[in-house]
């Protein structure tokens, strides 16, 4: 095992070996955000396309070694042994905007899935591990069922936090079809309401900070199951609360997500109920009647 050792590492049954499968990977992708895309590929090969399929790669072949009953289930497509009864759920490079602009903040993503002989396809089995890697701090988050979550071998928690109006968020933007997306209300009515709303970039790590605590929720629109199992298994660990956006069990194959800290949850909740019937919004100038006033103020002499 190398870098920090893993609390408890001892009653742990996965997550010793994902994490040094996840650190791994995460080295290759800071060595390939190091080399950049004019140093090694300046044939006009797409970095990024490289850095994260060359991930996956690494992934799938050692988990293949370490776990041969495995399946895996990864974003770049990797589908195999999905009959068994466990299922990595990988995001070789959940970042990758911030990663394509040399931004420091991407991880890598991996959630396993126990699936009882006979479960039907379309029934979730239970989350029984999750492992986070942030290569750029060196952060890693692990969880497994019952085992608590833990960060660099120190146990986390969600916060405190009682209301959203002295909360820190966090969401995400597709990055495809955003036209089709109404989350910027969302985030405009949220950042109104709380002491901010964040768009860092990696929904994994958005999960990961509401799980130790760094943010007190977390909701986004359009997620795969690779860029969440991980991250849920770590947020209930911690204490917190993952539903969709009317309150409903969160599954695997939903796109919505709400996590929190388990204490603004119904709020958020309520929120959401709001918004989606367009009732009780914080109303601010569009940038019409801003200019206009700013006009009006200019023409009497004042700031
Ligand atoms: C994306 C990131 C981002 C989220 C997008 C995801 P990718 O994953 O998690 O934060 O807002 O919805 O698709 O493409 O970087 O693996
Ligand atoms: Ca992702
Ligand atoms: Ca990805």
């Amino acid at each position: 095992m190398t870098g920090t050792p893993l609390a408890n590492e001892q009653h742990f049954v996965w997550v010793p070996q994902a994490a040094e499968l996840a650190r791994e990977a995460g080295a290759r992708l800071r060595q390939f955000l190091a080399a950049g895309v004019e140093t090694e590929y300046k044939g006009g090969v797409d970095i990024v396309t490289v850095a994260d399929r060359t991930a996956e790669k690494l992934i799938r072949d050692r988990l293949g070694e370490l776990f041969p009953e495995h399946g895996v289930f990864g974003e770049e497509g990797t589908r195999e042994r999905l009959s068994g009864e466990f299922r990595w759920y990988v995001d070789p490079l959940d970042g990758t905007t911030n990663f394509a602009h040399g931004i420091p903040h991407f991880c890598v993503s991996m959630g396993l899935e126990q699936r009882r002989p006979g479960l039907p396809a379309d029934e979730d089995g239970t989350l029984v591990a999750g492992v986070i890697y942030d290569p750029n701090r060196d952060e890693l988050f692990v969880a497994e069922r019952g085992k608590g979550a833990w960060l660099n071998g120190k146990r986390i928690h969600v916060s405190r936090t009682q209301e959203l109006a002295e909360s820190l968020v966090a969401t995400g933007f597709p990055s495809r079809k955003r036209h089709t997306s109404p989350n910027i209300h969302f985030y405009q009515e949220i950042t109104l309401r709380s002491h901010g709303a964040r768009r860092a970039g990696s929904a994994a790590l958005d999960l990961a900070y509401v799980a130790c605590g760094r943010m007190d929720g977390f909701w986004e629109f359009n997620l795969n199951p690779w860029d969440t199992a991980a991250g849920l298994l770590l947020v209930e660990e911690a204490g917190g609360r993952i539903t969709g956006f009317s309150g409903a069990p969160w599954r695997l194959d939903s796109r919505e997500i709400l996590a929190s800290n388990s204490l603004i949850h119904d709020e958020l909740l309520g929120l959401f109920a709001d918004m989606f019937a367009g009732r009780n919004l914080a109303p601010i100038p569009t940038p019409q009647e801003f200019a206009a006033h700013r006009a009006e103020r200019a023409a009497a002499g004042l700031k």
